[in-house]
């Protein structure tokens, strides 16, 4: 029968068998199966492992500093962290359309991770090897055919990868379904905070902030969507909530602070409940989580002066806005 223990220490020694003393990276997204897939890497062969994770400026308040901290301080992961927000901002400058801004975040994710692999590859000898925190349902979704009228949205992933740098793939997880991974994560002593993340999408900020893409926009709805999570973690519903998140409008409306008019930017708060994502229902939040998000939002955060809540499920809507 299956139990955690069992499976790690099966999968720890077949790694070891398969990789040798090859030298195997890792793109660390932050979410929970990238993360159980490196630290499960990393207790077979330690060192051999390196983790690469990339700053795409559109990430969550503290998101890159936490993730580093809680994998290479706490697990001893070896972790690369490249901030190339720079690079990404430059490349949305100007640009609103939403499968654009994915085509970009993808493209460059790639790019940078590649400059990241050879530059390890001088460093360290020859990389082999690419680990993926593939699941049993991915690899359905990838095997089931699929005309490209059903591709609603691009999805961001490191597809394209492998091929071209002609890395072999270990994919320790494409067995298990998301409750057996966080059972090995918490088996291989990992945080639970990072095991019982709500889903993150890959372009990240990027399709919550409507229109164009810039510093000041990403600023704005991080401090929006830290205190949308803080009050669902302080009124217990994150672990039962499939995602609650902001996402900023690019529409302007007039509002009075004090004595002062203000004219300023509207944040939509969103939360659903899912099983799977391929379909959600808006979640009733009770008023005073509603009341409380919504006064700290526009009184802690310079520039949103307008909160509202999207009561859209899916289908028809997407659950992100992009
Ligand atoms: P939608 O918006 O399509 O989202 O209803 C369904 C689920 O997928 C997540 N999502 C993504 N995840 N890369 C990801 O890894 C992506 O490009 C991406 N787009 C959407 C979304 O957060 C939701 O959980």
């Amino acid at each position: 029968n299956w139990t955690p223990a069992r499976f790690i220490d099966e999968t720890v020694e077949s790694i070891r068998k398969q990789v040798g003393d090859g030298h195997v990276i890792c793109g660390l997204s932050g979410g929970v199966d990238s993360s159980v897939a490196a630290t499960l890497v990393h207790r077979a062969i330690g060192k051999q492992l390196t983790c690469i994770f990339v700053n795409n400026g559109v990430l969550r308040m503290n998101e890159f500093e936490s993730v580093q901290t809680n994998l290479r301080d706490k697990l001893g992961l070896n972790i690369v962290g490249v901030d190339a927000t720079d690079r990404f901002l430059g490349k949305l400058a100007g640009v609103t359309e939403p499968e654009k801004k994915r085509k970009i975040i993808g493209n460059e994710f790639i790019a940078v991770f590649e400059e990241e692999a050879h530059r390890i590859e001088q460093e360290s000898g020859k990389v082999d090897w690419l680990v993926q925190g593939t699941l049993y349902p991915d690899v359905i979704e990838s095997q089931s055919v699929r005309g490209p009228s059903q591709v609603i949205k691009s999805h961001h992933n490191v597809g394209g990868l492998p091929e071209k740098m002609k890395l072999k793939l270990i994919e320790p997880l494409r067995d298990l379904f998301k409750d057996e991974v966080r059972r090995i994560g918490r088996d291989l002593g990992m945080p639970e905070d990072v095991l019982n993340r709500q889903p993150f999408p890959g372009p990240g900020l990027a399709v919550r902030i409507l229109g164009e893409v810039t510093a000041d926009r990403v600023a704005l709805l991080q401090k929006a969507d830290h205190i949308v999570v803080s009050e669902i973690k302080r009124a217990g519903l994150y672990n039962k909530i499939w995602q609650s998140f902001a996402v900023l409008l690019p529409v302007m409306s007039v509002g009075v602070m004090g004595d002062q008019r203000t004219y300023a930017y509207t944040c939509a708060i969103r939360s659903v409940h899912s099983e799977d994502g391929m379909t959600a229902d808006w979640v009733p939040l009770p008023y005073d989580v509603l009341k409380a998000m919504s006064n700290r939002i526009v009184n802690e955060v310079k520039g949103i002066n307008r909160v509202v809540y999207d009561i859209t499920s899916k289908p028809p809507g997407t659950i992100e806005w992009e």
